[in-house]
């Protein structure tokens, strides 16, 4: 049976479509097809060691959900009935769509809203990713200089995702999984982030990340804890 497991949340399909891309790409059937949050259980979740969830950040800086004036239920109902459920001994990466530029004063602040839901419901939750490579004033979801997980802007960067979809499945054919991603460390005061990589091309700045993102996935000789 998979041991990893792929939700998402979505309003207009850009989240499911990478949630498909990373599948595909990790081709591989310890990963289950992903799966709407809005058609999952407690109980389907709870069924894997690992977790993948997706989610794009929608209204004021808010998860999917009909407050969000989306036409579904989404993240925000589902985390309703999930409260109360402990989580302890799952594992968790976390991926985010958001729009930097439009949005970039509280940039895939979703991310956050689900690393305090899971990490208060007791799963230790991996995968931060640097903050290189992106251009936006402020996002609650950076921790210690990091996303708490990582940042997809199909909005803006979308010719960046396939190369960061493509790093997360080559940390997957180390067979060494999530147990070497960084944990993301204390969450510091939401101090406003500046500005990242000015001046520089898409391509360029995002480089630096991905390389960081993936050899904190593979645990080529980093210390897991110590972020990447
Ligand atoms: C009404 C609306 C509000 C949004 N609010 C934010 C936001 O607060 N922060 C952000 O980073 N992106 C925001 N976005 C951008 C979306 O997260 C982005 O377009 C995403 O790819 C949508 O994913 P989906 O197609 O899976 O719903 C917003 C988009 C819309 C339409």
């Amino acid at each position: 049976m998979a041991r990893i497991g792929l939700f998402f949340g979505t309003n207009s399909g850009s989240t499911r479509k990478i949630a498909k891309q990373i599948k595909k790409r990790f081709d591989d059937d310890t990963m289950a097809e992903p799966v709407n949050i809005n058609k999952a259980t407690v109980d389907d979740l709870l069924a894997y060691d690992y977790l993948i969830l997706g989610t794009p950040t929608l209204g004021d800086g808010l998860l999917p959900g009909i407050e969000a004036e989306c036409d579904d239920e989404s993240w925000a109902e589902a985390l309703v009935k999930f409260k109360g459920t402990s989580f302890a001994g799952k594992t968790v990466a976390l991926f985010g769509l958001g729009d930097q530029d439009t949005y970039g004063h509280e940039f895939v602040n979703g991310l956050i809203l689900l690393y305090d839901f899971f990490k208060d419901a007791g799963a230790k939750i991996v995968g931060a990713w640097p903050t290189d490579g992106y251009d936006f004033t402020e996002s609650q979801s950076v921790i210690d200089d990091k996303f708490v997980g990582l940042a997809i802007d199909q909005d803006i960067q979308p010719e960046l995702t396939a190369e960061r979809v493509e790093r997360l499945a080559q940390a997957d054919r180390s067979r060494v999984r999530f147990e070497h991603l960084s944990t993301t460390g204390r969450r510091s005061p939401s101090a406003p982030t500046p500005c990242r990589g000015q001046g520089r091309s898409h391509e360029e700045r995002a480089r630096p990340a991905a390389r960081a993102w993936a050899g904190g996935f593979c645990g080529r000789g980093l210390d897991p804890d110590s972020g990447l």
